[in-house]
């Protein structure tokens, strides 16, 4: 097992990473369940998955589950699931020295983070991610959020968790293109900071999806490292280091958009088709070798991921493309700063990008 500390002031908390987490449950999560009866938040699809083992870990350990299960998909991350979510925390009884189980992917951790944030001003909660995109980011870092009719994640709390257990074992039930999704946000580690990881995915991420325990656990203790000297150097992104995880995100955001945040582009093929967008346009201004973004391109079609926005067909130019940007809630006072790259391993945040160049350069792109 790998053990990540995540050092933020006043709240330091541990992610463990390995096999067996879930089964284990109550001795990992020794002195923190206080009570008989343990509040678990999940969806429809993890609950078929691993209801049944949670269920019995706790009972092996003393306790039984209170389950509130939510429908799978992004839609449960809403303001009608959030109110009815804490309605149904404070009838459970849930004090604030309580822990909350947030057992699933990155909508059941933002949506529960979130309202642990708001139960009574704060109560504590423990993600127990089950997605590989939850295991290397979302459930690491305290950003929660819900979404609202103007649009994502725009409504939200930095919360973090007390304990994060990623069970290298969640990831034998995910559907592959889920597993695809998520090794996206690994190969953004080795894009944004570090280049001999990114070789590492090069050599090894074929072996990863295809369910190597080894270069899983490797991966994901690597990420969440990667993650936690970010979270920690800079947990409310205000010095602009932790917008560097934003890496293919404002690409990837508007593509999502383009495509109604729908089936057709999971958030993690948005993120990886928007970090080689995000190296093309790097060279594009001269700012890093076009043979450097090309293998970014490259790589991912070589672990049969998209990697051209041309064949997502998606009948817009790049003015609509860019349209979808403007609303961004990164946009600071009409300048929208992108993460860019000088190289592979070697992100920036620039902030001299204008979006009538972004449009020009995704034009080209659209008609590759
Ligand atoms: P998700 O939570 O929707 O999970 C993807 C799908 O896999 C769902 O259908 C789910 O039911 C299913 N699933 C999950 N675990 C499973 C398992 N072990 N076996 C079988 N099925 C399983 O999506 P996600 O990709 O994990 O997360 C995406 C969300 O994360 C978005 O809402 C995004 O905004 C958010 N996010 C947040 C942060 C952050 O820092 N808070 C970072 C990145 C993404
Ligand atoms: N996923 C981006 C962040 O945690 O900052």
């Amino acid at each position: 097992m790998a053990v990540i500390p995540v050092d933020v002031a006043g709240r330091p908390y541990e992610v463990r990473i390995g096999t067996g987490l879930l089964a284990n449950l109550v001795s990992e999560c020794r002195g923190r369940l206080r009570k008989a009866r343990v509040p678990v938040m999940t969806d429809t699809n993890v609950y078929a998955a691993w209801g049944a083992a949670i269920d019995h870990a706790l009972h092996q350990g003393g306790h039984e589950a209170a389950w509130r299960i939510l429908p799978a998909g992004e839609a449960s991350k809403s303001w009608d699931q959030l109110a009815a979510t804490t309605d149904w925390l404070l009838a459970q009884e849930v004090e604030r020295g309580d822990h909350v189980l947030a057992l699933g992917g990155g909508v059941i951790g933002d949506l529960t983070g979130f309202a642990a944030a708001i139960l009574k001003r704060g109560c504590q909660f423990i993600q127990l991610p089950t997605t590989l995109l939850a295991q290397v980011d979302s459930s690491v870092g305290g950003k929660t959020a819900i979404n609202t009719p103007a649009g994502k994640n725009l409504v939200g709390a930095f919360h973090q968790p007390a304990l994060v257990l990623a069970d290298l074992a969640a990831l034998d039930t995910l559907p592959p293109r889920e597993l695809r999704a998520g090794y996206a946000e690994v190969v953004k580690y080795g894009l944004l900071g570090d280049g001999t990881f990114f070789a590492w995915c090069d050599a090894n991420g074929a072996a990863l999806l295809a369910g190597d325990a080894g270069a899983r656990e490797y991966a994901i203790a690597h990420s969440v490292a990667a993650k936690a000297r970010i979270v920690a150097a800079d947990e409310r992104e205000t010095t602009g280091l932790r917008a560097l995880l934003n890496l293919g995100h404002t690409f990837g955001h508007a593509l999502e958009a383009q495509t109604g945040f729908s089936d057709r582009l999971l958030h993690g093929e948005g993120v990886a088709l928007g970090m080689v967008l995000a190296a093309r346009f790097s060279a594009a201004r001269g700012l890093m070798p076009r043979a450097s973004a090309e293998h970014v391109a490259r790589h991912f079609a070589e672990v049969g991921m998209a990697s051209e926005v041309a064949a997502l067909g998606l009948n817009c130019d790049g003015a609509e493309l860019v349209a979808h940007m403007r609303h961004d809630k990164k946009m600071d006072a009409g300048v929208l700063p992108f993460v860019l790259m000088h190289g592979i391993g070697h992100a920036f945040l620039a902030t001299d990008v204008a979006l009538d160049e972004v449009a020009a350069f995704l034009d080209g792109e659209l008609a590759r």
